[in-house]
């Protein structure tokens, strides 16, 4: 049967689609704009009619029906890494939290070690030779394909065909709708002066040829805006933002000095402008790769001059970074933070930057902290953390002792908070 008679076959309605879908099954959905919207909204309208049914993923992007306290017995969210979409659950403790570092997502899933029996992902059209790109989020969302009973797609016009270990094809798909609405658009977080400070430390510390990891967060891309001036800058990175558009924009970019894929970007997936969708299609610059690829240490750290910029929420006075729950209470993830840290240790020349600003609630809670908040998640730890900035400068930790970690990090402090830090480090002993 040619190619396009399986396609006619395997078309369906968003309602037939999700039927395939059976009770305690779990369905992986695709990171971010690579959830298919049509087939989650028709997922949600026949909730009352399904049981025990969980919903995997990293940062969704829109709150669907199904997302719904009184319906968790029939479906239930389950968060890799909690965003704005899936936050209130996360907290509230009606969401399940799967904790892992994003590298590991993939081998997790193919081990079985967490469940994926139905995989949902927008698709780009199908070509000639039958197949489709998942090239907004290949991720996870590969690993799950090729242990899932079914794969379910959303074929988009507007879905960029990508290069890259992204590709699925006709034979392996159960059944798939079409859509044709816009992808989701998702702008440039708000930088203030704080931002623009810390983002301008690190810059400094960015020589001309350095491969980036820009992770997630306001600060990461204030830094992004102060690299314009930068040359012979390589992309090795797990999102691609807006931010990574305007420095290749600036000519910043080149990919020329990176040692793994020179001459390619690589990112795991996407999250911006309809303008970024629109480079990725058929872009020979750019690979969307699974995460266990992008954010796999070793392969990253095998550019020289790696250097990763992520953010954390806080930081204690051995350098430990909370960063994805304030206290007890779940914030996001690890996402590929550990990943990237590990990575830039490894690369000749790399440097890894955590970013912060030094205060929260309006400069009435230090950042920087003796200990941090009981039940706080360490992504980050005291063994990999190395530079760590905030508005006030940068403390250099890796190879320095406790109690000169303590004295650099009260160094960046807020002026208000460090004759108090001062007086916990000496009874803590440090000073
Ligand atoms: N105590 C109390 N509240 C705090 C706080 C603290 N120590 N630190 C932060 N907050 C509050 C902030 O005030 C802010 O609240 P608001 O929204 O009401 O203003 C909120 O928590 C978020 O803090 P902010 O610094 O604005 O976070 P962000 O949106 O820039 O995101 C992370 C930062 C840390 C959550 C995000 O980078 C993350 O999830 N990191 C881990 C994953 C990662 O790094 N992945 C990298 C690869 S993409």
């Amino acid at each position: 049967m040619s190619f396009e008679q399986t396609y006619k076959e395997k078309r369906m309605a968003a309602a037939d689609a999700v039927q395939l879908v059976e009770n305690n099954d779990t369905i992986v959905v695709a990171t971010a704009v690579g959830e298919p919207p049509t087939l989650l909204i028709a997922l949600s309208e026949q909730r009352h009619a399904i049981k025990g049914v969980r919903v995997s993923q990293i940062l969704p992007i829109k709150k669907y029906a199904y997302y719904d306290p009184s319906t968790v017995e029939n479906i239930r969210h389950s968060a890799y890494f909690l965003g704005p979409a899936s936050r209130l659950g996360g907290q509230e403790g009606w969401n399940d939290f799967v904790p892992a570092n994003f590298s590991e997502l993939p081998s997790i899933i193919k081990r079985k070690q967490t469940p994926a029996d139905v995989v949902f992902s927008m698709a780009s059209p199908m070509d000639k030779k039958g197949f489709f790109s998942l090239g907004l989020a290949p991720c996870y969302t590969m690993a799950a394909a090729s242990v899932a009973r079914n794969i379910l797609l959303e074929v988009n016009p507007n879905v960029p065909c990508t290069q890259g270990g992204c590709k699925i094809h006709i034979s392996q798909v159960a059944g798939f709708i079409e859509s044709e609405d816009p992808l989701s658009e998702v702008g440039l977080p708000k930088i203030g002066p704080v931002q623009e400070a810390i983002g301008k430390y690190v810059a400094d510390l960015i020589p001309d040829g350095a491969t980036l990891q820009i992770g997630y967060g306001g600060i990461p891309d204030a830094v992004v805006m102060q690299l314009t001036h930068k040359h012979d800058l390589g992309i090795h990175t797990e999102m691609l933002g807006d931010g990574i558009l305007t420095l290749l924009e600036s000519g910043a970019v080149n990919n020329k000095r990176k040692n793994h894929n020179p001459g390619k970007m690589l990112a795991t997936f996407a999250l911006g402008s309809r303008k970024l969708y629109q480079f990725m299609n058929n872009n020979p610059m750019l690979e969307m790769q699974p995460v266990d690829i992008t954010n796999d240490p070793y392969l990253a750290g095998m550019n020289d001059n790696l250097h990763t910029i992520n953010a954390t929420l806080q930081i204690d006075f051995l350098g430990q970074c909370g960063s994805e729950s304030l206290g007890f209470t779940p914030f996001s993830g690890t996402g590929g933070q550990t990943d990237f840290v590990r990575a830039a240790n490894r690369s000749n020349g790399g440097k890894t930057f955590i970013v912060l600003p030094s205060t929260a609630k309006d400069d009435t809670i230090s950042r920087i902290v003796p200990m941090l908040s009981p039940g706080t998640h360490v992504s980050t730890s005291k063994n990999d953390v190395n530079y760590v900035v905030t508005e006030y400068g940068v403390a250099q930790l890796r190879g320095k002792s406790a109690k000169q970690r303590a004295e650099a990090l009260i160094g960046i402090a807020h002026p208000n908070f460090r004759a108090e830090l001062r007086e916990q480090a000496k009874k803590m002993r440090l000073f």
